[in-house]
């Protein structure tokens, strides 16, 4: 074993290309909690598409008005990847699919049916025989509509050998030009995964013509070990999701799946391209528009993930990184924290540490953050790159609210009830509402509500701290629920109580966006 961060020899055939299929947007959206507005979808795909994942898997475009919209202008906009759609083996499905994909300068239909004995018989209750005649007609049908098929058997890890070998040879020869064989439900250890595809890549006639695909959920903690498994079994794409979101435990992470590829090079001689040093922005992002905070000691992109506490490895540290550094901070697009600039900082400073830290804002709304950035600057002794991210993600998400915080005064304290006085611009209208609360936030949610009345029903409500200090910014989510559709604001500001009156009317303008029930008061009413 070498030390991979220094003697890494990259492999360069292209068949040792390990493609990184992002399904983000589909697998990961769809973990309860995890809804993304359209804009936050537009931003993740962009993100992903300069980051070099080959395919971003948008949507379901069936699902919803909502996700058909999504998969549309992903497709439309999308500069290099391929874009997926997703497809039961239903004819409506795969037409509303490739539909949705059509603009995509390289649009793929994936299709995908249940093989395994237990889904046969208490989900689809059809015979084996039955599922084989849907796959070839489904996929033909979506090769009919795109030359890029993905054929899926979901539960394949549950299917036996023989059938899925019968299942995957008819695919391929209805025209499947990649093949996924998913660890639907975490089940499978790696030697079996492995296995797995050696055997069905030794027996399928036809295996040749399709590119082999591992999708892993992380139900027993090995989604990613699997997924390398799988891969030295002779799969060429990894199905992955950014921060590892998706369904229950979730899938492989992204982030996981390519610094493993890049760092051990030497056991695991593969490629993927993915520009690592854009990981950690990809992480922030995804954990910042569905609220999924990540854990502390994730693996790359937690934030101890870099960090030597103990004297041993301190010292190790500093008379060589490599003592316990195996992947350099940098390689993953880790900053040292940086104090970065005070209130003295001036306006061609900030665009600088802007476009620095990955944001490329219009005029109107550099002026708007660097207000903002100022009056932090004035109120909060050090300035933190973590700082401005907050800052200006919380005002990028906020340019298209029709309501708006002007000013909020608490009186809080051991002695209740707590009252909050807010003041909104509504549509351009200022209103003042005042309420008491049990506890302060609850004070200014009522005042909020007086004033935006709505029946939507809070279920989340979280802080966190962006910096250490007891000056630190508070971060706060709020996730509201109506009709059966969550929405996710975020608010940012020194004072917690600031930051949980914008993450709520955020909340409360993206339902409005969605066309929910929400009756902004107006001074003629
Ligand atoms: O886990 C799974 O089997 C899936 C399929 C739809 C590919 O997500
Ligand atoms: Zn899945």
């Amino acid at each position: 074993m070498t030390n991979a961060a220094t003697s890494a020899a990259a492999p360069v055939s292209d068949k040792d290309r390990v493609l990184i299929f992002d399904t983000t947007l589909r697998d990961g959206e769809q973990c309860p909690g995890a809804t993304m507005t359209l804009e936050e979808k537009l931003q993740v795909a962009d993100l992903l598409d300069e980051m070099g994942v080959d395919i971003i898997e948008a949507g379901f475009p069936i699902a919803s008005a909502g996700d058909f919209e999504a998969v549309s202008l992903i497709a439309e906009r999308v500069k290099n990847a391929t874009v997926a759609g997703l497809a039961r083996a239903i004819q409506a499905d795969i037409a509303r699919a490739g539909e949705a994909v059509r603009r995509a300068k390289r649009p793929r239909i994936h299709t995908f049916v249940s093989t395994s004995p237990i889904h046969l018989a208490h989900q689809m209750r059809k015979s084996e025989e039955e599922v084989l005649d849907i796959i070839v007609a489904t996929v033909t049908q979506a090769r009919n509509l795109v030359d890029d098929v993905e054929w899926s058997a979901m539960d394949a890890t549950r299917t036996p050998i023989d059938y899925l070998c019968r299942c995957v040879e008819a695919a391929i020869k209805a025209g499947a030009t990649t093949i996924n064989l998913p660890d639907t439900v975490g089940y499978a250890i790696p030697d079996e995964y492995r296995a797995m595809f050696r055997t069905i890549r030794e027996r399928v006639p036809n295996a040749d013509k399709a590119i082999f695909s591992v999708h892993c959920h992380n139900d027993l903690g090995l989604a990613v070990a699997n997924s390398l498994a799988g891969v030295e079994g002779g799969a060429r794409q990894i199905e992955c999701t950014v921060n590892g979101i998706g369904e229950r435990a979730g899938n492989a992470a992204l982030e996981e799946v390519v610094m493993a590829i890049k760092t051990r090079g030497d056991a695991v001689p593969f490629f993927t391209g993915v520009e690592t040093t854009m990981l950690t922005r990809a992480s922030k992002l995804v954990s910042a528009v569905t609220s999924f905070p990540v854990q502390y000691n994730k693996a790359i992109v937690g934030r101890n993930a870099f960090a030597h506490e103990s004297g041993i490895h301190q010292d190790g540290m500093l008379k060589n990184a490599q003592t316990y550094e195996i992947m350099t901070p940098e390689s993953v697009g880790v900053t040292k924290t940086s104090l970065v600039m005070g209130k003295h900082s001036g306006r061609h400073a900030f665009r600088k540490k802007l476009e620095e830290l990955g944001y490329n804002l219009g005029d109107n709304v550099l002026e708007d953050a660097f207000r903002r950035f100022k009056d932090l600057a004035d109120r909060k002794k050090d300035v933190y790159d973590e700082d401005i991210e907050a800052l200006v993600d919380d005002q990028i998400h906020t340019i298209h609210d029709r309501v708006k915080l002007v000013s909020l005064s608490v009186i809080a304290g051991t002695h209740g009830p707590q009252r909050a006085t807010i003041k909104l611009d509504i549509d351009g209208v200022i209103r003042t509402e005042e309420a008491e609360g049990n506890g302060p936030v609850d004070a200014t949610f009522n005042a909020i509500h007086a004033l935006v009345p709505h029946e939507a029903t809070l279920e989340l409500y979280q802080v966190h701290a962006v910096t250490e200090g007891t000056d630190a910014q508070a971060e706060v989510s709020v996730r509201l629920a109506a009709n059966g559709t969550s929405v996710t604001g975020r608010g940012a500001d020194p004072d917690t109580l600031v930051a949980s009156a914008r993450a709520y009317l955020s909340a409360l303008n993206k339902l409005r966006a969605r066309g929910e029930r929400i009756h902004a008061q107006h001074a003629a009413e």
